[in-house]
């Protein structure tokens, strides 16, 4: 961690990235707020990590990063390089993490909106991943963030990769196939709290372990997690072994019943059905009357709400058509995870 201690305020780094503030820490090292010098107002997150003798982790992340490039909604790679004592990686700047926006809205509990939303959110971003073939295994409120600028600060990015598998195999003729679970015991991958039983077990974990961890973390988020005071991950274990379905969905959308049903129907080989996780959310928004343009908790303070002219919500259209896109309409193409088609699309055919 020394070499990263010398990353201070003012350091630019491959004479471009210029280090603003520190914005989190983290095991294997530290992301930066860095200012891009030979660009305009410029501004990206720097990734570094310090002790890189058994290889590291920003490699694969980089892997990931380029994997996603194609894809909509996904944090870009901008930058990369290993220097002798740290390796480093820039990529979107983006904003706080779910736990961090929690704890500024300074509540113990979501809305049944905000909740929704995120799951809706988080589950986009999940799939997105998924998409190009890899569980990402450690799905919690500090890898999930939003975006900063206006519209963007109500979209949901995921970060993190250090933990990802290939849940996908080259087959002999060429065609992209399910890489097979290894059978016995694997090394525990993912944090306890949001782990699923199967990860506690030790068994290979696939998309539907992170979904999982997904559903947890938005109990975790709206009311709590009965285990959450627990640390020992053989108690966490236990308990989560141990508690029924009812209680740990007290206080949740009661779309979540449906949901922890559905994940129990399915194992490492299925592919999810994200359409369809997606609708339970959708209907719990529209019974709570949620309004893709509703604020977070934590933006309540932040100035007047957004307005609507109708040159912000006319489409290009014949110049005597004065019919306007209706705000459904419009979320779409804001916000992907308001689009069914998005989760309708099999990106993988997997
Ligand atoms: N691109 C980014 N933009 C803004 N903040 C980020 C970005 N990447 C990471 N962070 C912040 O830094 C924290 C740690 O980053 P993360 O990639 O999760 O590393 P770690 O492996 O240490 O958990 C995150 O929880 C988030 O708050
Ligand atoms: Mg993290």
């Amino acid at each position: 961690m020394e070499e990263i201690q010398a990353i201070t305020e003012g350091k630019i780094i491959a004479k471009r990235w210029k280090v603003v503030e520190k914005l989190g820490e983290g095991g294997m090292g530290a992301v930066f707020k860095v200012r891009d010098i030979t660009r305009f107002q410029t501004y990206a997150a720097m990734k570094v990590e310090g002790d890189i003798s058994d290889g590291g982790v920003l490699k694969l992340e980089c892997h990931v990063l380029k994997n996603l490039a194609p894809l909509p909604n996904c944090a870009r790679l901008m930058d990369s390089g290993d220097r002798k004592t740290y390796c480093f990686m820039v990529m979107t700047l983006l904003g706080k993490d779910l736990m961090a926006h929690k704890r500024e809205a300074n509540t113990a509990r979501l809305c049944d909106q905000t909740t929704l939303r995120l799951a809706m959110g988080t589950l986009f971003a999940i799939k997105q991943i998924h998409e190009v073939g890899f569980a990402h295994r450690d799905i919690k409120p500090g890898n999930c963030v939003t975006g900063i600028h206006g519209s963007d600060a109500k979209n949901i990015y995921l970060i993190d990769y250090g933990m990802v598998r290939k849940f996908t195999a080259n087959k002999d003729n060429g065609a992209v196939g399910l890489r097979k679970a290894r059978s016995g015991e694997q090394l525990f991958r993912g944090t306890p709290r949001y782990c699923s039983m199967n990860v506690h077990q030790r068994k290979e974990q696939g998309r539907v372990d992170d979904l999982w961890s997904w559903l947890y973390m938005l109990i975790e988020l709206h009311c709590g997690l009965p285990w959450r005071r627990l640390t020992d991950e053989k108690e966490i274990m236990e308990a989560k072994g141990a508690c029924p379905m009812e209680t740990l969905l007290k206080g949740c959308p009661k779309e979540f019943a449906n949901i922890y049903k559905y994940l129990e129907t399915i194992e490492y080989k299925d592919r999810p059905d994200y359409f369809g996780l997606w609708s339970e959310c959708f209907t719990g928004f529209k019974r709570v009357r949620g309004s893709f343009f509703g604020r977070f908790e934590w933006e309540l303070d932040k100035g007047p709400e957004d307005m609507f002219t109708a040159l912000c919500i006319s489409e290009k259209r014949a110049p005597n058509d004065y019919k306007v896109a209706s705000k459904m309409q419009m979320a779409k193409k804001i916000w992907p995870y308001a689009d069914s088609a998005e989760f309708k699309k099999n990106i993988l055919k997997l």
